[in-house]
Formats: C-alpha cells, structure tokens, sequence
C-alpha cells in the first residue's frame, strides 16, 4: 500500500475502517488493514468521503465582482445585462487568472470536479478558450466539465448557435440552453429542440439553465422532458435552476414530476443563488423560488445542488463551500428530517457524480483515491459545522489539509459537545 487511512468513519455509518490506497485507487476496505505502507493518516473521529462535486458553476465570471460596477436590483436580469457589460472588456489572463484562484479556492474545500457553464456568445470564444486552458492546467488536482451555454440566447443571440457549434468542436464537453431568455416561449421550446438535437447526433449530455424565473407559466422543463424521452436521452439530460416550478399550480406538477422521473432526467437546484434572486419582484409574501427538491428527489429524480455563483455579477457571496450549499438547500426546502439532511450531503457528492458521469468516483475499491476528511461524525454533522477538511486527497496524494477546528467551535473545546447522533437515539 501507498497509504492508509486508520479509523475512519464512512458516508454509510461504518466506523473503524482503515482505507488503502494503492497506485492512486481505492484497494482495500477493512476493520483492521495488516502491515505498513508508506504513509498513514490518523483518521480518528474524521468522516471519509469522496470529494464534492459542484454541479451547476459559472468559472468564466467567478471572482469579478465589482467589475464594471455592482448590481443594484440584485436580479437575474440586471446580472445578465452587467456580465454583457463586462464581457467586451474580458481578456483571456484575466479570466485564466481568476478562475485558477477559485479553483485553488474549491481544492481546498475539497471540491473534486466541478461543472462550470462558459458563455459562448461573445464571438470571440475568449472565456472558452481560456476554460479549456485552465481544465487542462487543473486536471491533476480538480476535475472541470465544460457546458456551452449560449448566454444571451440561442436565438436572440445573432451567432450564438455557431458560437455553441464552434465551442463543442473545440471541446466543450456538454451542450447548454437558456429557453427562458428566448424572445418568445415558441422560441425557447424551439431551442430547447435544437440543443437537443444538437447534443444527441454528437452523443453528448445536456445541461440547461431552464425556467429561471418567478414565473409559473415557463414551461420549458416540459419541452427538455419530452426531448429527453423523444430522443432516447435517459440518464443524459439535466434541466438546471427549475425556479418556475416553485411558482406552478400544483395540478400542473402532479403530472411534470411522474413526466420527469419517467423520461431519466435530472434536475440540479442552486439554493444560494435561488433564494436570493428570485422573488425579487415580490413584496410579502417573498417567494424562495427553489425548485422542489424533496418533491422531485421522492419521485426518484436525481437531484444535485450546484454553487453557480461566487462572487461575480449574479452573487456577491460565496467561498466554493459545498456545505453552505447543502446547508442552504436543507433549510430552503426544509429538509430537516434525518433523511433530508443526509439527502442534501448526498446531493454534493454522490449524486451530482452520477450526473456529471464522472468515471472512479466513490468510495469503494476499485475507485479513484479521492476523499477528502472531514472533522465530522457523519454527513448531518458534516452539513451542520461545515466541518473542516482536515485531508484533501487526490489519487491518494494529499493536496491540501486544514488545522482542527475543534478548540474553536465550541465552549468546552469539543465541536461535537451537543452530539445531535445521541440526541436521536
Ligand atoms: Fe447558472
């Protein structure tokens, strides 16, 4: 062995388990591992899991808030139209820049991979080029997926399906929509189709920003379900955000939701940037705008929480913290029950690995040596102290570590000193 990790706790509930790591997979699970390897990690009182995995991300803007000027309104909009304002005076260093500090960022929260949309309206295809750059600079430490997403539109946007053509030659992994911004409903179904279309006859997934709005009667979730089934895309498709179905009549859903779940598409809600732009056309009650997660996740949907936004025009927040995600979406849908909350961990790891078809990933043998450590009894409490990552592992190379928090957290220097796993025994 290369490694051991001594005493740790798993996602399932198992403890005392040591895990070996072998030219960079997972080659042993066991109470007890003979022998000595190279190197060992005390995992004592640590949860072992895989990485998280951010689902829904924008890398291109990451990181220019302020640039040209901050949002007043706060909404979705508003953020649109200051990215347009910042996109002419975009230079590829600059994006390459920011987004290897995020990365750096993310790395040292233990992210794994992450799936970032880049904007392939600007002609020029400069945030395309500069993301590949940096998926092919990261790929050692952090796995990126690319998403062409034609921001302005496909159809409102003069070039914006000959940009999107152009970037997948280029090697954009996924195909990306935005119906809603269509100038008319007919145009947003109509696109919808195409991308479809597009991402079938070169065997690609989709992942659409879709229904991001406040508005009940934005149905394009109907049309990328019906494309999925048509298509025979099962298992492919993402329709991202889903904001819309928040507002909808809850007779229209009774039927979405079975539609969904029988067609194989998934669905990935943002919690922290759902809550804070939508509703911003109510007064009170304020609307939360997230999509129905516990829903949609009890239909059998799979369904992941992405960050989408840090610090750029949508998002003034946000530290790459996949536990403030899971801990935002747990108290947005109030998903407090003991299932719920182990469900929103899940939702930042296992389940958006299995949307993102991310090869190795898992904490079996046979997979890939990533985990990361964190100073957590299980995933609950994980969410719950956006537990520390003590040991962030790559291929069983330890890229980033981080002290204990526990003679911080708490009064009598024990984080856990209120034990919620006792309270619900
Ligand atoms: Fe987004």
């Amino acid at each position: 062995m290369d490694l051991i990790i001594r005493n740790a706790t798993l996602p399932d509930g198992t403890t005392g388990r040591d895990i070996g790591v072998a030219d960079g997979l997972i080659a042993a699970i066991e109470p007890t591992l003979e022998g000595e390897a190279a190197q060992e990690i005390d995992a004592t009182g640590l949860l072992a899991s895989p990485p998280f995995i951010d689902a829904h991300f924008h890398m291109d803007a990451t990181l220019s808030l302020g640039l040209p000027r901050l949002s007043r309104s706060g909404t979705l909009l508003e953020g649109i139209a200051l990215w347009g304002e910042l996109k002419p005076h975009l230079t590829q260093d600059a994006v390459i820049e920011r987004a290897l500090a995020y990365c750096d960022m993310a790395v040292a929260q233990g992210m794994g991979a992450v799936r970032t949309h880049v904007d392939v309206c600007d002609d020029r295809l400069l945030a395309v080029e500069a993301l590949l750059e940096v998926k092919r600079r990261v790929a050692p430490y952090l796995t990126l997926q690319l998403v062409a997403f034609p921001q302005d539109g496909l159809y409102r946007s003069p070039n914006a399906e000959a940009n999107l053509i152009r970037a997948l030659d280029m090697g954009v992994d996924v195909v990306g929509g935005i119906p809603h911004f269509e100038r008319t409903m007919a145009d947003g179904a109509r696109s919808v189709t195409r991308l479809c279309e597009i991402a079938a006859e070169r065997g690609l997934l989709v992942d659409m920003h879709c229904d991001e709005t406040d508005d009940p009667m934005s149905r394009h979730i109907e049309t990328l379900t019906a494309e999925c089934q048509r298509l025979g895309m099962a298992g492919r498709v993402t329709g991202s955000h889903l904001t819309s179905m928040h507002s909808m009549d809850n007779y229209y859903v009774s039927k979405l939701i079975p539609l969904m779940a029988e067609a194989g598409i998934a669905a990935i809600a943002n919690p922290l940037i759902n809550i804070t732009i939508q509703g911003r056309h109510d007064t009170y009650p304020k609307r939360r705008g997230m999509t129905r997660v516990p829903e949609l996740m009890a239909a059998g949907v799979p369904v992941a929480f992405g960050h989408d936004c840090v610090m750029d025009p949508w998002y003034p927040m946000g530290s790459a913290d996949m536990l403030e995600v899971a801990s935002m979406a747990l108290h947005v849908a109030q998903m407090t029950s003991l299932d719920g909350m182990a469900a929103c961990f899940d939702a930042v790891t296992a389940t958006p690995a299995k949307i993102l078809h991310l090869e190795g990933y898992g904490l079996d043998v046979g997979c890939r040596a990533d985990l990361v450590l964190l100073e957590a009894g299980d995933k609950i409490e994980a969410i719950r102290l956006r537990a520390a990552r003590r040991h962030v592992l790559r291929g069983g190379r330890e890229i980033a570590s981080s002290p204990s928090r526990k003679a911080t957290l708490s009064i009598d220097g024990r984080p856990d000193a209120v034990d919620f796993r006792r309270a619900r025994t």
